[in-house]
């Protein structure tokens, strides 16, 4: 009884010392952003309008450019705009003197002093490279991923950059569109749990930390579903995707605290979204109460005259503040027209103090008033670039792997293996697996396929095929796209004739994907399929390493290679991670965050579509059923596909619904194989009935955990009205009651299904 007396007194205690934490932590945190508030008051006061127009205005920096050239002669007016305090922000100046020279510009020389925030794309990783993103998602593993942004952010904050434009949360389903290199793939789900691990791992868990910087949830909204998978094309999506597929990731970044949100190129529905006060006032910052600022893409607002939505960059101006665009990155329309806006009544002045307090309230935030340059710490960006995490970068990059195909356990390879044969212009390309988006990384840092290769086996030969890149340059793309020269391949056949196995590696170059790299054509680029069947002809015993920004529709190989690694652009430890797989040292254990198409012809393909009203024919001749005459409407490989060096067995579904709060949903999952390894266990739902009808499936929940041959884990989701409910067409989130199927699997379409009614 005593015992009894004595654990409960403990427990109460621990339950009022735990409270009293909170509640010191919770005022702590309350006062200190009360008192920035109070500060960015006082400072509000003392700006003219002409200075706070001038916090609304972010320039391109005059080292890198990401996006069509400045005109001529800006450089000497940004450089007065600076000395006048009329430059909020600065984008790809990175470098702690380069910083400091632009930050003491402005403390020294303009009337108050404001320090500037310095914005870059840090997109997966600065110096030292991790897989570009979607590569990284196909790791579900959010620990990982969230470590991987922090060591972005280190790398980052030691060269000056206290804000990356990253990350970019859109969903997309079109593998046309090159961008779905930089996201998170196909589902809201996994894209919100990603968003959330990057924005945490960015802006680390107190924004004032000299290792976090400011994170930025891009692009509001839509710009996943650009038409046909074009770059910056229109986007026409309806109420539904848009609420439950597209706004989702934004909500959960902007829920979990990420500072900055960046504006989209397309228009949505008819209105550009950098002007889209539906968007921006209304959703963003009246229903989810985002306290941050908003930034445009580069030349967005401009970009409202071409869409023929504003007469003017004038006018552009007008609309974009109204909206709730609060910084304009390289349109100048903000610096040249705003102030007059106002003067003319077509600004509310009101408008132009909460876009600048929002923007001053992330440099109090940062830290940057107490220390301008706290960025700028020569002595540590030695240090953190002349020791980076490299461990931590080749980790992930082997997370990122996924196995597509592994017939007759054709992999691992023997260490003893013999007469090896590599081909393939990628295996021997340092610069191609960095990826795109790697502005911070050396050119041609990457250890390579073959260097990851020589710390296994010396006994390959190499012989290239084709060739991706003329050689001459990195950029602007000197890229053998349209390739058709197969002299080099008679050198490969040879070999492969004469080989016990051929590790072909291909794919696409890492610069044919990403922004402004959409493709019409989901193949091989140049030559490479040929290339890849003239060497089965001699040689089946084929391991297929693919490196691509996106997922590519290879029906051929999937049916006739035995087996093929989905190696993405995995970074700069690329080779010794492939490698480690190939040989065994690592399990590969990924899983696709986006569906693989068989054709170009069936996107966008992706799993959580709807049923439609004739889902499958009634019988052998039927014709008027939802199909294509031509081809399967299967993909090639589904969402949350991949395949482990062992096996893993699926068993007892139990379904607990009895609290309609907490629905219990089990499963026991055993490895049947010989080797240790990791499975990502997923749980889908389907709502069969609804006021708004249900995809087919939709992801909520993941657990990824290791097991030991023979070993077992019973693993239990719980359903609650997060993930059982949806958006309706009045943007209004609901919970109806009903039966649901359930399954819980190894990918989308392969599970134990189930079902329950939520009461
Ligand atoms: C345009 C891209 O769309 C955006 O994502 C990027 O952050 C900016 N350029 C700045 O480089």
């Amino acid at each position: 009884m005593n015992n009894i007396l004595n654990i409960s007194l403990k427990g109460l205690l621990s339950a009022i010392l735990f409270l009293l934490s909170f509640s010191i932590s919770y005022s702590q945190k309350k006062s200190s952003n009360d008192s920035i508030d109070y500060k960015v008051e006082s400072l509000l006061k003392k700006m003219t309008l002409e200075e706070k127009v001038g916090q609304m205005n972010q320039y391109n920096g005059f080292w890198d450019v990401t996006g069509p050239t400045p005109k001529e002669g800006n450089a000497k007016q940004k450089y007065e705009h600076l000395k006048k305090g009329l430059v909020g922000s600065v984008l790809n100046v990175e470098g702690t003197t380069n910083v400091r020279k632009l930050q003491e510009i402005v403390v020294k020389e303009s009337r108050l002093g404001i320090p500037l925030l310095f914005g870059f794309d840090v997109i997966h990783g600065h110096k030292t490279l991790s897989p570009i993103p979607l590569g990284e998602s196909a790791s579900w593993d959010l620990a990982a991923i969230e470590k991987s942004a922090r060591a972005a952010a280190v790398e980052a904050s030691a060269v000056g950059i206290n804000w990356t434009f990253a990350p970019m949360v859109d969903i997309s389903r079109d593998a046309r569109w090159g961008r779905v290199m930089e996201g998170a793939g196909e589902d809201p789900y996994l894209g919100s749990k990603i968003g959330i691990a990057r924005v945490h791992g960015f802006q680390g868990e107190d924004l004032s930390a000299p290792t976090s910087i400011v994170a930025c949830a891009k692009h509001f909204a839509g710009y996943g579903f650009v038409e046909a998978g074009r770059e910056y094309n229109s986007v026409d999506v309806g109420t539904s995707t848009l609420y439950n597929i597209i706004l989702p990731s934004f909500k959960a970044a902007v829920d979990n605290g990420v500072g900055t949100v960046m504006n989209a190129f397309n228009i949505l529905n008819g209105v550009p979204s950098t002007g889209n006060k539906f968007l921006l006032r209304e959703i963003l910052k009246s229903k989810w109460g985002f306290k941050g600022f908003v930034v445009s893409d580069w030349g967005s607002i401009g970009e409202m005259v071409d869409h023929g939505f504003a007469k003017n960059i004038k006018e552009t101006a007008e609309i974009a503040a109204n909206a709730g665009s609060d910084m304009d990155m390289e349109s100048y329309a903000y610096i040249t027209y705003l102030k007059q806006l106002v003067e003319e009544g077509k600004v509310d002045a009101k408008v132009i103090d909460d876009a600048v307090r929002r923007i001053l309230r992330i440099k109090f935030k940062l830290g940057l008033f107490d220390n301008p340059y706290k960025y700028c710490d020569t002595k540590r960006e030695q240090e953190i670039i002349n020791h980076p995490d490299r461990a931590s970068v080749l980790e992930m990059a082997k997370k990122s792997i996924v196995l597509l195909k592994n017939e007759n356990n054709l992999l691992p390879l023997n260490i003893n293996q013999q007469n090896i044969a590599v081909i393939g212009s990628l295996a021997n390309d340092k610069n191609s697996p960095l990826g795109n988006w790697r502005f911070g990384a050396k050119d041609s840092s990457a250890i390579s396929f073959l260097e990851g290769l020589n710390k296994y086996t010396t006994n390959y030969k190499y012989a290239k095929g084709t060739d991706l890149t003329t050689g001459k340059t990195v950029f602007p793309l000197e890229l053998n796209i349209n390739e058709t020269d197969t002299s080099q391949f008679a050198e490969a056949v040879n070999l492969a004739k004469n080989s016990g196995v051929v590790l072909m590696v291909l794919g696409e170059h890492g610069f044919q994907s990403g922004e402004g790299r959409s493709r019409t054509k989901l193949g091989l680029p140049g030559v490479q399929q040929q290339l890849l069947e003239a060497v089965y002809k001699v040689n089946k015993n084929i391991v297929l390493v693919l490196m691509n920004g996106r997922p590519l529709a290879l029906p051929w190989a999937a049916e006739h290679v035995p087996s093929i690694v989905e190696a993405w652009q995995l970074g700069t430890e690329t080779g010794d991670a492939i490698a480690q797989v190939l040989f065994g040292d690592y399990n590969p254990s990924g899983k696709l965050p986006i569906t693989f198409p068989r054709s170009v012809g069936q996107c966008p393909i992706f799993y959580n579509h709807y049923h439609t009203g004739r889902a499958s024919a009634k019988s052998k001749d039927e014709v008027f059923y939802s199909h294509y005459t031509d081809e399967s409407v299967s993909p090639l490989y589904p969402f949350g596909y991949g395949l482990s060096y062992t096996k893993f067995q699926y068993s007892n579904l139990t379904i607990d619904a009895s609290d309609a709060m907490h629905i219990k949903v089990k499963a026991t999952i055993t490895n049947t194989g010989k080797r240790e390894g990791e499975e990502v266990a997923q749980l889908y739902i389907h709502q069969k009935v609804a006021s708004v009808v249900r995809p087919v499936k939709e992801l909520k929940g993941f657990q990824k955990f290791s097991l030991s041959p023979n070993e077992s884990k019973e693993i239990t989701f719980t359903l609650t009205d997060a993930e059982l409910g949806f958006y309706n067409n009045e943007g209004k989130y609901v919970v109806e009651p009903g039966e649901f199927d359930v399954m819980i699997g190894t990918n989308s379409q392969e599970g134990l299904m189930g079902t329950f009614t939520r009461k």
